[in-house]
């Protein structure tokens, strides 16, 4: 009662300026409205159309969104403590950043809502528009840091209940026009390379042959999500893991890169590359997208203030040389910990992962592609491009 008696009074004393403002709140409140419908009816209304297309996501802490959060494992796997999402959700969400990654701003320029994790509970509605099945530490290797992450072949598994779900949901026809129709993006690699020099094991076979187990690996993952339906594909290749501040404070001469992490980077890269063209020509309706991740997180570190960058090899946070060690959030191994006040200059965010900032550049190149001045880097279709063939 008080509250409307309140408002009248105001309403009676509004000057003649205070009528246009209000006149004007009035019309872009209601535009705002009609946005928020037209949004809706892209992003939320959509169940039951034709014309979603769904984004699977696979790989490691690059594209995790919060896998981790339900599973056992221990802390080095996990990023559900301040300061980690401080910048773009406020509360930390599972993600290895300061923000949003990847995958989310794939999802938003798809006009697609915030994609949830397979393993969050509830969001049966929202899992309609696609699921992210990734897990930070996983690999292509079931053996790579197994018992504290997904592997790839499990969350093939995760994929492969959603499908099923699909096909009770939306009958045998409709769901496998969605499944052709879906994008999958997948990021793999890195821990299966990592795994050696942060657990100090020396690996036991030739560095090549180690590529090429991976490798196989992943192949033996694509084909079975062909099998299943899954035509449009996205990678980012391995960075250049060795000038990770985390690799590079492992080495005595800490003023280089750990050169055989980049090596094996290096490696794996080639070997993906060939066999994505290789696949493309053998393999009918198979298209991708491979985003030189490499590439462009080098030409940042390089020239950090051409990108808006003020720090380009040192971590927000962490400690030691380059923040390298990985204790940010004081719930690992080390406690200590420090924080850089404005993350968005840094490329990196802890000694292993990215920034908001550099991942909205990376999401940025992988959506328009050829049409950016770094265009070489993603090729041959750019995801924009894969989410309109039908
Ligand atoms: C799907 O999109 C096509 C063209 O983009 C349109 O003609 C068709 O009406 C749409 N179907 C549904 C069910 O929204
Ligand atoms: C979680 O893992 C730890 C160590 O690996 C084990 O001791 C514990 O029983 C596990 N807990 C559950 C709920 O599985
Ligand atoms: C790693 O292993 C080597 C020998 O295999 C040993 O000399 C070194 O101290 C170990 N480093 C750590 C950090 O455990
Ligand atoms: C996959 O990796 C395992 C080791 O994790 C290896 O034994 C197997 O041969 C690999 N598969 C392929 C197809 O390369
Ligand atoms: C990254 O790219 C640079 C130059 O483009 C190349 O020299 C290097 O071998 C690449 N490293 C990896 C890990 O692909």
């Amino acid at each position: 009662m008080e509250k409307v008696t309140r408002r009248r009074t105001i309403s009676f004393s509004f000057s003649f300026s205070s009528f246009f403002i209000f006149f004007f709140f009035l019309i872009s409140s209601n535009l705002l409205f009609l946005a928020g419908k037209a949004a809706a009816k892209f992003s939320h209304e959509g169940d039951n159309s034709n014309n979603v297309t769904a984004l699977f996501i696979f790989g490691d802490s690059f594209l995790d969104a919060g896998n981790n959060n339900y599973i056992n494992t221990s802390t080095l796997d996990q990023a559900n403590f301040p300061p980690y999402g401080q910048t773009f959700f406020g509360l930390p969400t599972g993600r290895f950043s300061d923000g949003r990654l990847i995958s989310d701003f794939i999802a938003e320029y798809a006009n697609l809502p915030l994609i949830p994790p397979f393993l969050e509970p509830g969001h049966s509605q929202k899992k309609l528009y696609g699921v992210n099945f990734a897990s930070a530490g996983a690999g292509a290797l079931v053996e790579t840091f197994q018992g504290s992450v997904i592997s790839l072949r499990t969350q093939l598994d995760h994929y492969k209940k959603v499908e099923k779900l699909w096909r009770r949901k939306f009958g045998k026809e409709e769901s496998k026009k969605r499944i052709s129709r879906a994008v999958y993006l997948i990021g793999i690699g890195s821990n299966d390379y990592l795994s050696p020099f942060l657990t100090n094991q020396s690996l036991s076979i030739p560095m090549s042959q180690h590529v090429d187990i991976v490798i196989g690996n992943l192949t033996a993952f694509l084909h079975e999500i062909y099998k299943i339906g899954g035509r449009k594909f996205g990678f980012l290749n391995v960075p250049d893991l060795g000038c990770f501040p985390a690799l590079r404070v492992l080495q005595p001469n800490k003023e280089s890169c750990l050169r055989d992490a980049s090596r094996l980077a290096e490696m794996h890269n080639k070997a993906l590359s060939s066999l994505l063209f290789k696949i493309q020509r053998q393999v009918k309706g198979f298209k991708f997208s491979l985003f030189d991740m490499n590439k462009s997180l080098r030409l940042r570190m390089h020239h950090p203030s051409k990108f808006g960058f003020k720090e380009g090899e040192e971590a927000c946070c962490g400690t030691g040389k380059w923040r390298g060690v990985f204790s940010c959030g004081g719930k690992r191994i080390v406690k200590e910990y420090k924080l850089c006040k404005n993350p968005n200059d840094y490329i990196f965010w802890d000694s292993l992962h990215l920034t908001q900032n550099t991942y909205k550049q990376f999401a940025n190149l992988i959506w328009n592609g050829g049409h950016m001045s770094d265009s070489l880097v993603v090729g041959p279709y750019n995801i924009n491009k894969l989410f309109q063939i039908p």
